[in-house]
């Protein structure tokens, strides 16, 4: 079992979930983030820190695509290693359904220098 991110996070990014993982699962996109199924340590820690609620367990009905998602951006995104500022507009896309068809980004997040 893993913990997997999914459609809510799109567009908001809020980054809290990434202070409280003890392993350095996530991996940023240019507007989400991703877990690393295996890195992931099921600790379950993260999933009350989101504001979006966007982390669920992949034993959850109707998760393989987001099993699929996260295992294949944890493959290209670089680790996000501390929470950060959200999306500007994230309050606004908190909570609009199915991001993922007209709003999901592929591109990773851009790495400080
Ligand atoms: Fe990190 Fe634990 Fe969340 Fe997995 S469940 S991503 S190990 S905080
Ligand atoms: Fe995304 Fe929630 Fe983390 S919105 S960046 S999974 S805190």
């Amino acid at each position: 079992m893993t913990f997997v991110v999914t459609d809510n996070c799109i567009a908001c990014k809020y980054t809290d979930c990434v202070d409280s993982c003890p392993v350095d699962c996530f991996h940023e996109g240019e507007n989400m983030l991703v877990i690393n199924p295996a890195e992931c340590i099921d600790c379950g820690v993260c999933v009350p820190e989101c504001p979006a609620d966007a982390i669920r367990p992949d034993t959850e009905e109707g998760m393989e695509p987001w099993v699929e998602l996260n295992a294949r951006y944890t493959q290209v995104w670089p680790i996000l290693y501390s929470t950060k500022e959200p999306l500007p507009d994230a309050d606004e896309f908190d909570g609009k359904e199915r991001k993922i068809e007209t709003l999901f980004s592929d591109k990773p997040a851009e790495v400080a220098a």
